[in-house]
Formats: structure tokens, sequence, C-alpha cells
């Protein structure tokens, strides 16, 4: 981490990969979040005297300059958020950046241009990191969200200078340890969202490691259909009913309770408060109703069972949360659980764009242990995966 670096870092060169991949609409971000996140390993390297070269990647430019992608149109929002110059560098390796390091002063911070406008990045291509690396002394990787892919700027330079990993990066790291690899037993997992085959790897993982594990969104349909119960037209993916079958039966094996709704909110069409809408028991779905969230009978029972928890981990929402009233059950048991993490009797720690939303639906964000705004990285750490931009830090 930080700590081990010396206090005083005058006018050593810092290369820092942050994540301010920001979703923008009419050249504003719409959420500051990430840039907030990195903003105090930023803030500390700077008042720590060293120069410090932000590394970052915007969209998915696929090797080729865009001028739209580029991080001229990020670095005002950064600006705002830290409070202080940051001046832009319209390269990430060779004689501008060298010059424009040269002209920095220590405390002053660069931003670099979008690392995958060079397929270098992506590639993880030796010579591109040893270019970029020969305008640091040291290496931070502030990227927690970023950590998954095995790029120059993620992976490649930790193997090429003294590499540490950034406050972010630390802050998640322990957080997610505290969740997953070394929990508070008992562990609860709710896992959420429309689709069961995005979620495969994710519910195999946890089935084997945590005490209860929780399924709801629409992957929940495809797991009562494969106990037989008739989903009406709800979303329910029927060639997977076998793979359900499959994680129930190793779940079993594994001491893991899963918990299906028994009772859930029908209607016959997806729209905010239809007429259709009713409450009933799974087994009294009509063939042209859709569940669209757990009911209220099954939202108590599963805050009983995070009563019984130390520990929880959660990605997807349980019902269809931005129409209401699906989005009922969710807020309900995020309330549950924030009151619990409150009291001190559960950590936990929830990830993904969409359970990021959730929670702030509630008004719960700052009520639970941590909220990881990391997409892919975080479903990959919750598959059980290394990531290559931490394990390279550790290495
Ligand atoms: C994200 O937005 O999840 C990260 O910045 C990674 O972006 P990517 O999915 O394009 O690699």
């Amino acid at each position: 981490t930080l700590d081990d670096l010396p206090d005083d870092l005058s006018g050593q060169r810092a290369l820092v990969r942050v994540d301010l991949n920001l979703p923008m609409k009419d050249g504003r971000a719409t959420d500051l979040t990430r840039a907030r996140a990195v903003a105090p390993t930023i803030l500390e390297l700077s008042d720590r005297g060293a120069k410090v070269l932000l590394l970052a990647h915007y969209g998915r430019p696929k090797g080729e300059r865009h001028s739209t992608l580029s991080m001229s149109e990020i670095v005002g929002e950064l600006e705002r958020v830290i409070d202080k110059e940051v001046m832009f560098i319209p390269e990430v390796e060779g004689p501008v950046v060298e010059q424009s390091v040269g002209i920095l002063s220590a405390g002053d911070i660069g931003l670099l241009e979008n690392t995958r406008f060079w397929p270098g990045e992506e590639a993880n291509d030796a010579d591109f990191a040893k270019a970029i690396a020969a305008n640091g002394d040291f290496f931070v990787n502030d990227a927690f969200s970023a950590a998954h892919r095995a790029h120059a700027t993620t992976e490649g330079l930790a193997h090429l200078l003294p590499s540490y990993a950034g406050r972010a990066m630390q802050k998640e790291l322990e957080a997610l340890d505290a969740a997953l690899g070394n929990p508070t037993p008992p562990v609860a997992a709710v896992v959420g969202g429309a689709k069961v085959s995005t979620k495969l790897a994710v519910l195999e993982n946890l089935s084997r490691r945590v005490q209860h594990l929780i399924i709801g969104g629409g992957m929940a349909n495809t797991f009562l259909a494969a106990n037989g119960v008739d989903v009406g037209k709800s979303l329910c993916e029927h060639d997977l009913t076998d793979t359900a079958r499959a994680i129930m039966d190793a779940a079993d094996g594994a001491g893991c309770t899963i918990h299906l709704p028994y009772d859930v909110v029908v209607a016959k069409e997806f729209a905010a408060n239809p007429p259709s809408l009713r409450t009933c028991n799974v087994h009294e779905v009509a063939a042209d109703e859709m569940i669209l969230d757990i009911g209220p009978q099954a939202t108590e029972a599963l805050g009983d069972v995070l009563k019984t928890c130390a520990t929880l981990v959660w990605n997807g929402p349980l019902g269809a949360f931005e129409t209401p009233p699906f989005d009922e059950a969710t807020v309900a048991l995020a309330k549950t659980a924030a009151a619990l993490t409150q009291d001190g009797s559960l950590t936990s720690v929830a990830g993904g764009g969409d359970t990021v939303a959730a929670l702030a639906h509630a008004g719960v964000t700052d009520d639970v242990t941590y909220v990881s705004t990391a997409g892919g990285a975080f479903l990959e750490w919750m598959e059980g995966k290394e990531l290559p931009g931490v394990a390279a830090l550790s290495a």
C-alpha cells in the first residue's frame, strides 16, 4: 500500500492507474463516484510531493484515437472533484510525456491520454508497458474496477516498477476479503438479476462458499421452474432448469440453503402499477401472469435469515426494481440489511451497477459496510476468479 512508500516523495514520478471511465452526457459526468473514489490516492501522493501521472481508459476505442473518447473530456470533471489543477497530456509514453513531466513540479498532477487508444494496452504488450514505465519511478494501481483486465496499465506495469495498491484499491480488497475471502460466518449471499445464464459461475461459486444463497429477480423463476413450479409467462430460461437443479444439489451437499420465494408479486403486463397486479403463492401463478417481484411474506422471511447472519454479499435486485411497485422487496431487504449493519451485527458488501442503483433508491448507500462501484470486476470476484490486476500487485 502507499504506507510502504517513504513519507517524502518529493519529485518522484508516480504512475497511477485509476478508473475514470465515467458515465458522460453532454460533456458532464452523470455520476462522479469513480472520480471521488480515487481522489484520496491522488491527493495523498500529491501532498507527499510526488509528480502524479494518471493513467486511465475511457470507453472501448479498440486501439484507435477517437476525439470523443479522449481523456481531455474527463479532465475538467476530475479537477472539480479534487479541487486542483490537472494538466492533460495527450500521449501515454514518449517525448511528449517526458517533456510534460519535466514541466510538472513536485505535487503537480497530470492526466495522460486514454490508454486504450494504443493497441498495446489491451494486448498487454511488454514494449508498450516498458515505454510507459520509462516515465515513472513507481506504479500505483487504484483501479479495482479494471483489475479483471490483464492490460498493460492494469497488469503489465506492476511487473516493471515497484508497485503499490492505492487507497481505493486497498479499501476495496479489505472489504471484499471481509465479505467472501475470510468472512465471519454465517454468510448470506443475495444474487438477483434477470438471467441465470449471466451469473452461472457466481451461483456455482457461492453455493460452495456461503451458508445462505438468496436467489431473486428473473433468475429465481428458472430455479422455481426447475422445482416443477409453473411460472406462467415469467422471464425464465427453460433450457437452464437442469443447470439450476445441479446448483441446488451442489448447494445441498455443501451445507448451503438456497432460498427461493414462496409468495410472489405478479401481473399480466409489465408496467408501473398495472391493474392486474396481485400477490400470490408461487404455485398459483396463472398462465397469463408474470412474476415481477418477491412477495411480502418471503421478503420478511429473508429479513429473518439476515438476522441470523454475520456477513452479507449482495449482487442484483430481487425484482424489477426500476418499475414500481416491483421495487418493494429489494427496498425492504436493503433496509433490513442496512439496519442490521448499523446495529453492528452484519458486515454487508454490495456491488454491481444495478445493485448500487437499488441501494441508492432504498436510501441506504451510506448505511451498508461497503458498496463496490465495480461491474465486471465485482462479478469475476464473486465467481472466485483471481483478478490479474490484483494478482500482479502481490506477485
Ligand atoms: C468498467 O466500466 O466496468 C471498467 O471501467 C472496465 O471497463 P471495461 O468493461 O470496458 O473493461
